[in-house]
């Protein structure tokens, strides 16, 4: 029988560590922020800087900052002149954002914008070599849809939260707009015949896609 919290914390104590910096985020989001829980943590922080030092991308987009932990980890993998753009819908997100990027070296590697993504998105004039989509989950589709003209051929999309806790495999309630919209997104990937997809099994599943 597998005990998953003690393997969990062996993975955690056999990886590189996230750093005294994104350690003192996590706390002070656990202390003084509702649902903590999105943030991506150390794990997935680790494994999103592998995608970034392994992929050498030059633009990023992240849907959905939240604290910045995630952004903070894409940018520790970049390289030379690479920039995130991380946009963030929650204005009440900003001081605390700030607090950390701007004791970060990596400060200058992203570009914080406040306000909506999808009206954000065309203005910034950019093409993405990866893609974080982890914001609402009503709007996974329209994300994805939005963003897909500004993804370079070879480019990489994640979508983070795709297993929903599991709820995926349930019929849901017809008032539940979340997972009925995560279903939905899995199902349009599944038939998406411009991209490779596969699922991670990584904490609430991360779907990595690549156009063609
Ligand atoms: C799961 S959290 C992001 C976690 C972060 N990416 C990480 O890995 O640490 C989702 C965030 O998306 C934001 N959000 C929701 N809708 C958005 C939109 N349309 N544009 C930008 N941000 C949005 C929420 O306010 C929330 O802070």
């Amino acid at each position: 029988m597998i005990h998953q919290e003690a393997l969990d914390a062996y993975i955690l104590s056999h990886i590189d560590e996230e750093g005294a910096l994104l350690a003192e985020l996590d706390r002070d989001a656990h202390v003084n922020l509702l649902r903590p829980r999105m943030i991506s943590g150390h794990l997935q922080g680790r494994i999103l800087k592998m995608i970034c030092r392994m992929l050498r991308p030059r633009r990023i987009l992240e849907i959905g900052t939240f604290t910045g932990y995630a952004t903070l980890c894409m940018a520790e993998g970049l390289q030379g002149d690479a920039l995130i753009h991380s946009i963030e819908i929650n204005d009440e997100m900003e001081d605390f954002i700030m607090k950390y990027l701007s004791r970060s070296p990596y400060r200058d590697k992203i570009k914080l914008h406040i306000g909506d993504a999808m009206q954000i998105i065309p203005a910034l004039n950019e093409m993405f070599d990866l893609v974080f989509i982890d914001a609402d989950k009503r709007l996974y589709s329209d994300y994805y849809d939005l963003v897909f003209p500004y993804v370079h051929k070879g480019g990489v999309i994640l979508a983070d939260n795709i297993l929903w806790d599991g709820k995926v495999l349930d019929e849901p309630h017809p008032s539940d707009k979340q997972t009925i919209a995560i279903l939905d997104f899995n199902e349009k990937i599944k038939q998406d015949a411009g991209i490779e997809k596969v699922i991670l099994p990584l904490r609430d599943g991360l779907m990595v896609m690549w156009k063609k």
